[in-house]
């Protein structure tokens, strides 16, 4: 019954927001939050999609259901903007937000015969309770030590080989949440290797097009899981690159034997009518109205690449900052929003109690929230707590 319903627990992240919310310090910091924030502490809309918006405006006549597989032409501008020419032969959906897509995508493998998902961890802590709502076994591989903050692939490669045909390995494209660390490019071909071998998904996660190495570059690791893994699945996230949070823009893409395709398509469609029917139109209608005008597409990537160089910018003044034994050198290496430090969690609450710095309970900070003015701060805090 309704009325003996057992709390659950409140999402982590959501714990921090509120506590920051919460604390009446002018000169409190916030580096929990996953948005990316200008030098003024801003999250803008981008000048292109605001100008879409104008047209979109100015220009639609109807509001009926945008249809099934959602907006065919976003699908298509998307999947070639990420994917290149292997777009072409990519079974497609629209879903709501890099979210849906992951859980559209999941739901699938479990349609597929998948039971189990292997998840290389830390991961983003959304992740589990995404591959537990669609009801597959989630299988831990330790991956990478926030105290050396490397990459460990022996474990990965192992336990890729373990998993059954069909099972899946969860894998983040570009700028790791909560990591920063990236795959290279002999990583990717060993993870592809891995795959193939085994017969497993790829199930690639792409959230952060163009926030590391640039639109091309960042999107290398998928494009060679692609062409290498027979079977592959790809969760497709606008929020940040587009800046579009909340309009909820993603994508899932799927690769199959071509006799599968159809077949593929049909699950994806009677997945998303059980759940949410259509997805929403607006955030994607922008994204598309950006990608097919060449003015606004060029407009778009300069303020991508403006966010990434402040990004580079950060990452840079907080690796040539000494703060004891805190290996802030590797920051400059890693990529994205996110890095982890290697704090304990007593010094991450003294952080947030005695200097007002929030950060998730893992270490998890935001580099693209910490304006410049307040790099000082941040920097003498972690001194004054990290020994
Ligand atoms: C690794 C990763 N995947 C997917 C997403 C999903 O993004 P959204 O649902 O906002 O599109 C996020 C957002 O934080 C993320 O960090």
């Amino acid at each position: 019954m309704i009325d003996d319903i057992q709390p659950k627990a409140p999402d982590p992240l959501l714990k921090i927001i509120n506590m920051f919310r919460d604390d009446p310090r002018d000169d409190k910091i916030d580096l929990g939050v996953g948005v990316y924030r200008d030098e003024h502490g801003q999250t803008p809309v981008m000048a292109a999609v605001k100008e879409a918006e104008r047209r979109l405006h100015a220009e639609q006549r109807s509001k009926t259901y945008v249809g099934q597989q959602g907006d065919i032409e976003f699908l298509r501008l998307m999947g070639e903007l990420a994917f290149g020419a292997a777009a072409r032969d990519l079974v497609s959906i629209q879903a709501v937000g890099g979210t849906g897509a992951l859980r559209l995508g999941f739901d699938f493998l479990r349609a597929a015969g998948a039971a189990r998902v292997l998840l290389p961890t830390p991961s983003w802590a959304n992740h589990p309770g995404l591959i537990a709502a669609a009801e597959l076994k989630q299988v831990d591989v330790k991956f990478f030590d926030v105290s050396t903050q490397r990459i460990d692939m022996a474990p990965l490669l192992e336990g890729i080989a373990r998993l059954a045909p069909g099972d899946g390995v969860l894998l983040q494209a570009c700028c790791h949440n909560p990591l920063g660390a990236d795959f290279d490019t002999a990583q990717w071909a060993a993870l592809a290797q891995a795959c193939a071998a085994a017969r497993v998904t790829a199930f690639v996660d792409v959230a952060y097009l163009g926030f590391g190495d640039g639109l091309e570059r960042d999107a290398d690791g998928v494009r060679h899981i692609l062409a290498h893994v027979p079977n592959v699945v790809i969760a497709l996230s606008g929020a940040k690159s587009f800046g579009v949070y909340r309009e909820r823009v993603g994508a899932l893409y799927v690769k199959a034997a071509s006799h599968a395709r159809a077949a593929a398509q049909s699950n994806l469609f009677a997945l998303a009518r059980s759940n949410y029917s259509m997805p929403p139109d607006h955030g994607a209608a922008c994204v598309r109205t950006v990608l097919a005008d060449a003015g606004l597409r060029a407009m778009w990537s300069d303020e991508l690449e403006g966010i990434r160089q402040h990004i580079l910018k950060t990452r840079a003044e907080l690796a040539a900052a000494r703060v004891n034994a805190l290996p802030m050198q590797l920051i400059a290496a890693q990529k994205g929003m996110f890095s982890t430090l290697p704090l304990t969690p007593a010094q991450i609450e003294a952080l947030r109690n005695e200097h007002g710095v929030y950060m998730t309970d893992s270490g998890r900070i935001n580099v693209a929230g910490l304006p410049a003015r307040d790099m000082e701060r941040f920097l003498n805090a972690l001194r004054a707590v990290a020994s």
